[in-house]
């Protein structure tokens, strides 16, 4: 069995504890090495082990037995240091390794992709598996997985229940015909009938029509997810598999809706601010400089709403005012492009938007019809950079006025379920989906969806 090696994580923890790091005698470290250079009489390891955004500098002699070995390790390589920590708080670090000595596990090949040198995030993105060995995405993926556990602990904290939602799905959720078909005929021409499941099965693309229920029995219930859409965007923000968040809270109208999306939005920052303070440092110098007085800025006021109708006329005067889009019409009833949605989130908002009462046309069959019996209680958050993170509305909860609209956009068979939470018990219910992938760009200042995302898979993009 191994030594117990020490995490560089721990070094940094106990140095914070005010702990003597210099009494804890030889240690050993197991990492892999970053940079290294070698000035003949003493050399210089930058260490990464994984366990923490920063590094450990080794420092070696050449009194180390394979000396020449060490002099000669190339980024990438994994070694262990057994050594001495000395503490030189003058330093650019707070402390180093003084290695006794250096043993190479794992030695890297001349081929290897990744150099000390900066490279694009287009050739990284080449080299997926290999990438979460660099700052930047080694700063993502951990910002990722932490806020994976804050938006855990933002609803366990509330009380909501925390509900598996199949991937696996007979139903459209969006009706917008998007969905992944799934089958084991290699036959297509053959009837779904003679299918695994007997029937067309299909990728979910929203787990709320599977998560409503749950909130008409705990009250406050989320799903969280990945998500599959065939959407054939090529965009920076579009992913045919990404991960979804749906909090779905019952006897709540579209006021209480927004209140909770901005809870969580605001939840969601402090949280990395305060659980990933050494990686969001790095994207605010290293990725998207003003990003913290953004953060912050998002922190310090409410968020703005808007009517969708008042929308409209804002991005009609603009476009009269010389502002260039390129979807130039603008008329009561489209759809907004993310040029327009952007337009009214950065130049007129100046920050995160509530956008509401959208036409009920171009929306989904399960929103609830206002008053005026053309809009929906509909709600997107719009933020600067991004356009649309958050879509959400209050659910139509009136059995005739949705069975209607159902039975005209032809989804009611499979879905008569789905209509008896009408029947038995209905109440006023609102809920919303937060784009995983996208928040965390938003949050990160990162510009692409395909680096958010491990392994990403887009629109004619499969690779790994
Ligand atoms: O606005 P959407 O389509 O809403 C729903 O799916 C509702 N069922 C949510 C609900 O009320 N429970 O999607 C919600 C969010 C979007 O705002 C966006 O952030 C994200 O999901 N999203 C995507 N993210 C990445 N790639 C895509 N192709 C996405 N499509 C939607
Ligand atoms: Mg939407």
């Amino acid at each position: 069995m191994q030594p117990h090696a020490t995490k560089i994580t721990e070094l940094y923890a106990s140095l914070t504890r005010g702990e003597d790091l210099a009494a804890l005698g030889e240690i050993l470290v197991e990492g892999w090495v970053r940079t290294n250079r070698d000035s003949g009489s003493i050399g210089f390891i930058s260490l990464n082990d994984g366990t923490c955004f920063k590094c450990v500098q080794v420092v070696y002699d050449d009194k180390l037995a394979n000396h020449d070995v060490v002099a000669h390790l190339l980024t990438g390589a994994a070694i262990g240091v057994k050594g001495h920590i000395v503490l030189t708080p003058e330093m650019k670090q707070p402390f180093e390794l003084r290695a006794n000595e250096i043993v190479v596990i794992g030695e890297v090949e001349g081929d290897y992709p990744l150099q000390k040198k900066r490279h694009s995030f287009e050739y990284l993105r080449e080299i997926a598996y290999l990438r979460p060995r660099t700052n930047t995405f080694a700063a993502l993926y951990r910002v990722r997985s932490v806020l994976a556990l804050g938006i855990h602990e933002f609803f366990q904290s509330r009380g909501f229940v925390y509900v598996h939602t199949p991937e696996i799905t007979g139903n459209d959720a969006e009706g917008a015909g998007q969905t992944f078909t799934i089958t084991t005929l290699d036959d297509k021409g053959k009837p779904s009938e003679t299918d695994f499941y007997g029937r067309k099965a299909s990728l979910t693309v929203s787990g709320q029509l599977h998560v409503e229920p749950f909130a008409l029995a705990f009250h406050d219930v989320y799903t969280f997810g990945p998500t599959f859409r065939a959407e054939k965007s090529n965009t920076t923000r579009h992913a045919s598999e990404f991960w979804m968040i749906e909090p779905e809270i019952a006897f709540a109208d579209l006021e209480d809706d927004m209140v909770l999306m901005e809870e969580c939005i605001k939840f969601c920052i402090s949280y990395v601010l305060e659980k990933c303070p050494d990686e969001m440092d790095f994207f605010e110098k290293m990725i998207a400089p003003g990003l913290m007085d953004k953060l912050h800025a998002v922190l310090d006021r409410p968020f703005t709403k808007m009517e969708y109708t008042e929308g409209i006329e804002i991005l009609k005067k603009a476009v009269q005012n010389g502002v260039k889009f390129e979807n130039k019409k603008i008329e009561w009833g489209m759809d907004l492009q993310s040029e327009h949605e952007r337009y009214l989130t950065e130049e007129v908002a100046k920050g995160p938007l509530f956008l509401i009462n959208y036409p009920k046309d171009i929306k989904a069959f399960y929103m609830k019809e206002n008053d005026d019996g053309k809009t929906v209680a509909a709600c997107d958050l719009l933020v600067p950079g991004e356009g649309e993170i958050i879509g959400g509305s209050e659910r139509e909860a009136r059995y005739d006025v949705l069975r209607a609209k159902m039975e005209k956009q032809g989804n009611v068979e499979g879905l008569e379920w789905y209509l008896n939470l009408r029947k038995w018990g209905g109440c006023p219910h609102s809920g919303f989906g937060i784009g995983f992938d996208r928040l965390l760009m938003y949050l990160t200042g990162v510009a692409n969806i395909r680096d958010t995302e491990p392994y990403p898979r887009t629109f004619g993009g499969l690779k790994y």
